[in-house]
């Protein structure tokens, strides 16, 4: 699913760079392009981001 129309951004990039460790819009921007033209996307990037912090948390096992 393409989140950012502009650039052509799928959602599985944005995930991607989340798991790299991109944790805001603005560094997910710069390493992929996303949200850096209109903004539109904003809202639905950082939901995408969002998402994918909250996957990897549910993945880690909580520390002893
Ligand atoms: S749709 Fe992402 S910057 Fe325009």
């Amino acid at each position: 699913m393409i989140v950012c129309h502009c650039h052509a951004v799928r959602a599985e990039e944005i995930r991607t760079e989340v798991r790299l460790g991109a944790e805001t819009v603005e560094v997910v921007g710069a390493r992929c392009g996303a949200g850096t033209r209109c903004g539109g996307c904003i809202p639905a990037v950082e939901a995408v981001i969002a998402d994918e912090q909250a996957r990897m948390r549910a993945a880690v096992p909580a520390p002893h």
